[in-house]
């Protein structure tokens, strides 16, 4: 489906709207839908070192932490929500701790965030090279940078929402690329009156409740990531794919290079099958382990936005998903900025989780 002529013009004007003038909260209630999908076409990705700020952290956080006025943890085993911090004003130690915090906790909350678009970008490329999505929509000259809106005024795209249930959401982002994203982040600055909330789940906490029999017969295996569900989004609707969304294999189970910990890298939005199963034997295990997750109500916390809230994840210790509850009722809008990181790799010498907290426990009883 081409863009008709009316979009057309609309991407004329909105083109000329340079990175520092960019309110993306003015432009979404002056224009509604305004994200661009311009006809260009950008070469596969090349594969970087990734160098994880999370490193250079302090393993205390202390500059991070000691700044804010309020350190919330929302569950015990993932999501801590911060006050009294402008991520906008962080310096290079703070960002590093944040790295670090985000990928023990999987996600970090902030409200009333005054971050531009701009300073977003600025911001993500402290960790790692940003990713530029191959379909979905972008602000004028900002390609780094995500729109998040279902145009669920469009009859296409609700028929789409309608066919699906709403744990078919649950996702890693793009984890169909060779290097996928690491920590990520999402303002959201628009929001219907109700609804709209986001979940996320710990992969961590996702491998630590399957028993020692499945750990051990999953821990090993690996699985292909499809780019199809952008394929399709761009057939369907028309819009230029701008690069391939490829398919990668990446190990089941992996281990974050931050914490060292083990992670579930299992999802149902983007992983298809099982490397050297039969059909039905990947189709069963891969089920299971989606209901695993999509049914682990106790690792999984559930955001409720306000306008200007910022959530930070690891897409290496987390699944997401944003419910879909609010058709018909406002707009919700907001921007993601997407790092990439390390190819996914399992050392079989990590630990889990929960291991490492049992290990920690013993020693300070022993104290
Ligand atoms: C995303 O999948 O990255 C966006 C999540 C949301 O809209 O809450």
């Amino acid at each position: 489906m081409p863009p008709n002529t009316e979009d057309t013009k609309v991407d004329d004007e909105l083109s000329r709207i340079t990175l520092e003038e960019l309110d993306l909260k003015k432009l979404v209630r002056e224009r509604g839908f305004y994200g661009v999908h311009p006809d260009v076409y950008y070469p596969p990705l090349e594969p970087f070192e990734h160098k994880d700020p999370g490193h250079l952290a302090d393993p205390t956080k202390a500059a991070l932490l000691n700044a804010a006025t309020k350190v919330i943890d929302v569950t015990p085993n993932i999501g801590t929500e911060i006050h009294g911090i402008q991520l906008s004003q962080l310096s290079e130690q703070q960002k590093n701790d944040l790295a670090l915090l985000v990928a023990e906790r999987g996600v970090v909350f902030f409200r009333s965030q005054d971050l531009t678009a701009k300073q977003a970008l600025e911001f993500g490329r402290h960790f790692g090279p940003l990713h530029v999505h191959n379909v979905g929509p972008h602000p004028p000259n900002a390609p780094e940078i995500l729109t998040i809106q279902v145009d669920h005024e469009n009859p296409k795209v609700r028929e789409r929402y309608a066919l699906r249930s709403a744990g078919d959401g649950w996702h890693n982002d793009i984890s169909y690329e060779l290097q996928p994203a690491g920590l990520t982040f999402l303002k959201i600055d628009t929001l219907p009156k109700v609804g709209g909330d986001t979940l996320w789940a710990s992969a961590y906490t996702a491998y630590d409740r399957l028993s020692p029999a499945w750990q051990k017969f999953v821990e090993g295996l690996e699985a292909v990531h499809s780019g199809d569900v952008h394929r399709e989004t761009a057939r369907i609707t028309g819009y230029p794919l701008r690069r391939e969304a490829p398919d990668n294999v990446h190990p089941i189970v992996r281990t974050h290079p931050l914490t060292g910990w083990k992670s579930l890298y299992v999802q149902r939005g983007f992983t298809r099958r099982i490397v050297g199963f039969t059909k039905r034997e990947s189709d069963a295990v891969l089920e299971f382990l989606f209901n695993h997750i999509e049914s682990g109500h106790d690792f999984q916390v559930r955001f409720r936005w306000q306008e200007d809230s910022i959530a930070v994840w690891d897409n290496r210790a987390t699944y997401h998903t944003a419910i879909n509850d609010y058709f018909g009722n406002g707009i919700r809008h907001g921007f993601r900025v997407t790092p990439t990181a390390e190819r996914p790799y399992f050392d079989p010498n990590s630990k889990s989780r929960q291991q490492v907290l049992d290990e920690k426990a013993s020693v300070a009883k022993k104290d």
